[in-house]
């Protein structure tokens, strides 16, 4: 698919703000864009809109993935073990794709099966903290938008066994890594959605988190995973704008409602920031991971990119980020902010946060309950087996 030119706002162009000043754009720049920007869901204002927008990002990755594609691959390996290492090097330093034909060390398949499934069982067990308001969405149209989002994240984890298979390992083993414990999932999916204002904080906030870690990923070494991953990232982008786009209606509601805006945005701005991982002097898979160019940036960059990107998001709804240290730091060219509690984080990865227990019980209780329609789809293919033979 081409680049497709994306709407804009009549005569304002927040690109064109951001390339002759040196800090982001304003806050009555912003102001000036939001009216416009609810009349317009494609809208530059809801992404990262500092220099060069999230989904250009992608666009590039996807122009990237195609010529590596195309590019020639001279000097196929010979066989031998230590020419299967030279060619397998020799790709990820020219930037081409790993693909399933290709021989890869055991660590790298080791380590992408388990980023890819915790990625795909994320995807999965967060379908539950939003699908908990699908029936008690305050309009028809909310509720048909939410249950849009829902199911696009069930495809997410669908996408993702997928490219996890091909790695040589199956979709029923990963599912039953996660419901054994042996796999992990996103720590942010044990928190309660309490309101209906967590379904905007979510939208904005936790999908906003996942777009500015997975857009990296979009460029990632291994082409099954690249491919996958640009085709959530643009579909995560809506995400984040229908979070914001509830959050902006409440924070422009009645007093009871920006209240409620208010208090979901308190309760998840620090696990927002937590999603991306322990700080770099404490993580443990990083270094390797971005030798293979699975990862592309540390996780406290990352972090840094998301603070950012919300610090102005943040003054056009007109809530507060909940962190009375956070200011702009000329010297560094970004906001100064207070770190999420990394005990939480581990106390909450080692399954004691608020809602682990429930969240796996789901999970097994939605497994067994399909475990009739897996019997029925096996008893069909064998039929068809059977009648082929
Ligand atoms: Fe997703
Ligand atoms: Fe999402």
């Amino acid at each position: 698919m081409g680049s497709v030119p994306r709407d804009e706002p009549s005569g304002v162009s927040l690109s064109r703000v951001a390339e002759t000043d040196q800090r982001p754009p304003g806050r009555e720049v912003l102001h000036m864009l939001a009216p416009q920007a609810s009349d317009c869901n494609t809208c530059v204002v809801y992404g990262d809109d500092v220099g060069q927008s999230l989904l250009d990002q992608v666009e590039d990755a996807e122009r990237e993935l195609r010529a590596a594609a195309e590019a020639d691959r001279a000097g196929g390996p010979d066989g031998s073990d230590a020419d299967l290492q030279r060619y397998f090097d020799e790709v990820i330093a020219a930037d081409q794709k790993i693909e399933p034909r290709d021989w890869i060390p055991e660590a790298y398949r080791k380590g992408l099966v388990r980023q890819i499934a915790q990625h795909a069982h994320s995807e999965i067990i967060g379908m539950q903290p939003e699908g908990n308001w699908i029936s008690r969405a305050p309009s028809l149209k909310r509720k048909a938008i939410l249950l849009a989002k829902v199911q696009d994240e069930a495809g997410h984890g669908l996408y993702l066994y997928a490219a996890a298979e091909t790695l040589g390992v199956a979709r029923e083993e990963l599912v039953q890594m996660l419901l054994d414990g042996r796999q992990k999932y996103s720590s942010i999916f044990n928190y309660p959605t309490l309101t209906w204002a967590d379904i905007g904080a979510i939208g904005w906030l936790v999908d906003g988190a996942a777009i500015v870690n997975q857009v990296p990923l979009c460029r990632c070494s291994y082409g099954p995973y690249a491919r996958a991953m640009i085709r959530i990232c643009k579909e995560e982008s809506f995400h984040q704008r229908q979070g914001f786009e509830i959050l902006y209606t409440l924070a422009n509601g009645t007093g009871a409602q920006r209240r409620m805006a208010q208090d979901a945005v308190d309760r998840w701005w620090y696990p927002s920031l937590a999603m991306f991982g322990p700080p770099d002097t404490a993580s443990t898979h990083s270094e390797q991971s971005m030798a293979w160019k699975i990862k592309r940036f540390s996780n406290d960059d990352l972090r840094q990119r998301f603070v950012d990107m919300c610090v102005q998001q943040a003054s056009v709804l007109g809530l507060a980020i909940p962190d009375p240290d956070l200011r702009w730091n000329a010297e560094r060219g970004s906001y100064d902010f207070t770190d999420p509690d990394y005990d939480e984080l581990f106390r909450v990865i080692k399954g004691n946060g608020p809602c682990n227990r429930q969240r796996m019980a789901y999970r097994h209780r939605a497994y067994d309950d399909g475990a009739w329609v897996r019997e029925a789809a096996a008893a069909h293919a064998a039929k068809r087996r059977a009648e082929a033979a």
